[in-house]
């Protein structure tokens, strides 16, 4: 049977073309707006509730309820609603942060607060919290962007786990770049400061629309619609939480995971010590290639500041069948067979 959607901001952008989307599915679709006056005719079919996110949780609330009883209930809940505060962390005023995250976190979170109780009764439902690349992998100056999304993806993490149980399931709605108001219609902190210590960033909505187009990184938005559809009728596997959208965004995903994995490597040694402490587990997968070793060798510095000492009488060796792959006050001997795992792992312990 078709779904009923609520969906949020939906005079513009992503939500007007949800919206149209599932109606042309055949879903019944109680659309949000700010001003209604503003839903354009090609959503006639739909419901429209006024919802502004800067109000006051009761009446949002409220709102959410509104929504519920146009159709009956509600199936699926497009959290989409938001925009973008821009300026360098330093300028940003206090007001506008606060702003920033009553629209994309707190309106959001009084609205599914609202629908939880509601859902769960019914024991079934779906919240798609729109977020942004931005929310895992941000750029400057739109760090309040960034950390509002941060925060609502963070939110969406803890939830779906909570409301598993009664039979929903939130995702975190991931886009890329895609070409809606949302530029042209993000907030600025622009003043004197802005222009004469972060020259680079004048005019960067302008900028960084025009680069996603050069790269040829341009959501579509029917296809970001298709989709949301189709994971609303064949759920994600539990624990997928992260719906990622647009050509731009998994590059940009898998991009920051590399160099958070780099990082943990080259600032967390030894690597290894999980190996020392617990020889059960054998060989950590990331160890288990002669590349990963030498290249997790190559950037571990010999000298005690930079390496626990192992906890218990064991020398650690990182070496090849034929050279030694990194030296310093811990490497002993290259010739050691590693009990743990085996003559083809970098990884040798020698027992004291
Ligand atoms: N486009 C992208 O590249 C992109 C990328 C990543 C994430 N997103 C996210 O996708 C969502 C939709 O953005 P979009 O691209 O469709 O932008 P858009 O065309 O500017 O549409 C934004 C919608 O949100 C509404 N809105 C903004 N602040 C609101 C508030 N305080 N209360 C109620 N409604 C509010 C706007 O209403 P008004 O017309 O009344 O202002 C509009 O309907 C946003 O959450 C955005 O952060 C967009």
């Amino acid at each position: 049977m078709s779904k009923i959607w609520l969906i949020t901001g939906a005079n513009s952008g992503l939500g007007l073309a949800l919206a149209k989307y599932v109606l042309a599915k055949g879903c019944k679709v109680v659309v949000t707006a700010r001003d209604t006056a503003k839903l354009p005719s090609s959503l006639s079919a739909a419901k429209a509730v006024a919802l502004d996110l800067n109000w006051p949780d009761e009446r949002i609330k409220a709102a959410g309820v509104e929504a519920w009883k146009a159709y009956g209930h509600i199936d699926v809940v497009a959290n989409n609603a938001g925009y973008s505060l821009t300026g360098p962390v330093e300028i940003l005023r206090a007001d506008d942060i606060q702003a920033q995250f009553k629209s994309n976190v707190f309106g959001q979170l009084s609205l599914i607060q609202a629908l939880i109780p509601l859902m769960r009764e019914r024991g079934s439902g779906i919240f798609y919290n729109f977020s942004s690349i931005a929310g895992f992998a941000g750029n400057s100056p739109f760090g309040a962007y960034n950390a509002s999304k941060a925060a609502l993806e963070a939110f969406t993490e803890a939830l779906t786990k909570e409301i598993v149980p009664f039979g929903l399931r939130a995702y975190i709605v991931e886009p890329g770049f895609f070409p809606t108001n949302f530029l042209t219609m993000a907030k600025s902190t622009e003043n004197e400061a802005f222009k004469t210590l972060y020259p680079q960033f004048e005019g960067i909505t302008e900028k960084y629309h025009a680069i996603h187009v050069k790269d040829g990184q341009v959501g579509d938005v029917d296809k970001l619609s298709a989709r949301l559809f189709e994971v609303s009728e064949k759920p994600l596997a539990e624990g997928w939480t992260r719906i990622p959208l647009g050509p731009d965004c998994g590059q940009r995903l898998l991009a920051k995971l590399d160099v958070i994995r780099e990082n943990v490597e080259g600032t967390y040694p030894p690597p290894f010590a999980h190996l020392i402490n617990d020889p059960k587990r054998g060989v950590h997968p990331d160890f288990g290639v002669g590349s990963r070793i030498r290249s997790a060798a190559s950037r571990i510095q010999p000298g005690p500041s930079r390496i626990r000492p192992p906890p218990s009488r064991f020398h650690v060796i990182f070496s090849s069948n034929s050279e030694t792959l990194s030296r310093g006050n811990y490497i002993v001997s290259r010739s050691l067979m590693c009990y743990l795992c085996g003559p083809s792992c970098g990884i040798r312990l020698e027992r004291r």
